[in-house]
């Protein structure tokens, strides 16, 4: 399956590109789009080509290419660029510059879609592209696994409009264990009708908000198949826990990137379910499995609860 790559030289970006790099799923990268390309061109444009990291930007892109043995500034190839650093990169295009061994856009109009033979596109860019970018994926027929957020309530229409007429697979967290986690955590507190379900999740001492948005989505998940029991967040003071609250409480320290339990039990067995994250990647990991999930799917709306649905 060959990718083609929005958002690019971002962080998330350089994670896929990573990811296809190792050889995932025997997943190819094709091609990418970055609005932020056109400030490299313009860079590029007014400089004649040399062997050193010039700006933030080539920087980004160094850091972004696919090609471990050309990782090296010189290997952001413009039209203005040595065809001798070019040699080991895609074939020239006047509106990309070259990373690595693929092209990337400023556009998604510049994409020679069939040239490139892309089967996919995953999206890690921002919100203000959804109509650039769903315009092109249904004017091209292109399955699209949309992983930025933010979207305002129109885009979110344009999102829901496009996915009447492509597959198009859209959801707020791509961690594949986590979605797994609500499932399981669901299937087990259906199963244990008279268990008391307690939620634990610990982050770093950096981030604002608490509870984290995922041991909400665990909480709601296990609410919805227990009668919409109450959600209770944070314990103090006096006063017993109700046997049908569901409990979530949050641990702030160090550099933890993320980690979600779900205790289960009754007064006389306790089951454990976990998800610990590593890091960001594990987003790039679900993006790039939502894409291989897609192949060949019918028009419509997909989430993740479709890919690791147990039914
Ligand atoms: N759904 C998930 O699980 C998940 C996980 C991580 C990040 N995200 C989301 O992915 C998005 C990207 O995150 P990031 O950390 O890589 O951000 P980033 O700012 O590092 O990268 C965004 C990239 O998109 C490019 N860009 C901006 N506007 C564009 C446009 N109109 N067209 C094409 N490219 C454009 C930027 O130049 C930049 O290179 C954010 O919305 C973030 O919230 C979602």
């Amino acid at each position: 399956m060959r990718i083609l790559l929005s958002g690019m030289l971002g962080h998330m970006g350089k994670e896929v590109v990573n990811l296809l790099e190792s050889g995932f799923r025997g997943m190819e990268l094709a091609a990418g789009v970055d609005a932020s390309v056109k400030s490299i061109k313009d860079d590029k444009a007014n400089e004649v080509v040399n062997n050193t990291c010039s700006d933030k930007n080539d920087e980004i892109a160094a850091n972004a290419c696919t090609d471990r043995s050309s990782r090296k500034a010189s290997d952001v190839c413009t039209n203005q660029a040595s065809q001798a650093s070019s040699s080991a990169c895609a074939k020239k295009d006047s509106h990309a510059v070259i990373i690595g061994n693929v092209n990337c856009y400023a556009e998604f109009s510049q994409v020679p879609v069939k040239e490139l033979g892309i089967d996919c596109i995953v999206d890690f860019s921002h919100h203000a592209a959804t109509k650039d970018l769903t315009d092109f994926a249904v004017a091209n027929r292109l399955p699209l696994v949309l992983a930025t957020t933010g979207q305002t309530d129109e885009e979110l229409a344009m999102i829901h409009a496009a996915s009447k007429e492509i597959p198009l697979f859209f959801a707020a967290n791509y961690s594949v264990g986590i979605a797994i986690l609500i499932e399981l955590a669901k299937k087990t507190a259906a199963l244990m009708p008279d268990a008391e379900v307690e939620i634990v999740e610990m982050h770093h001492d950096r981030k604002l908000d608490a509870p984290s948005g995922t041991a909400l989505a665990i909480a709601r998940g296990v609410s919805s198949v227990r009668n919409n029991a109450p959600i209770t967040t944070g314990r103090s003071g006096l006063g017993k826990r109700t046997k049908e609250e569901i409990g979530v409480q949050a641990v702030r320290m160090g550099n933890i990137v993320g980690i979600h339990e779900v205790l289960i039990g009754t007064n006389n067995q306790t089951i454990t379910l976990k998800h610990e994250a590593h890091s960001r990647a594990l987003f790039a990991e679900g993006a790039l499995a939502a894409a291989d999930f897609m192949a060949g799917k019918a028009p419509g709306l997909y989430d993740m609860t479709h890919m690791v649905s147990m039914k």
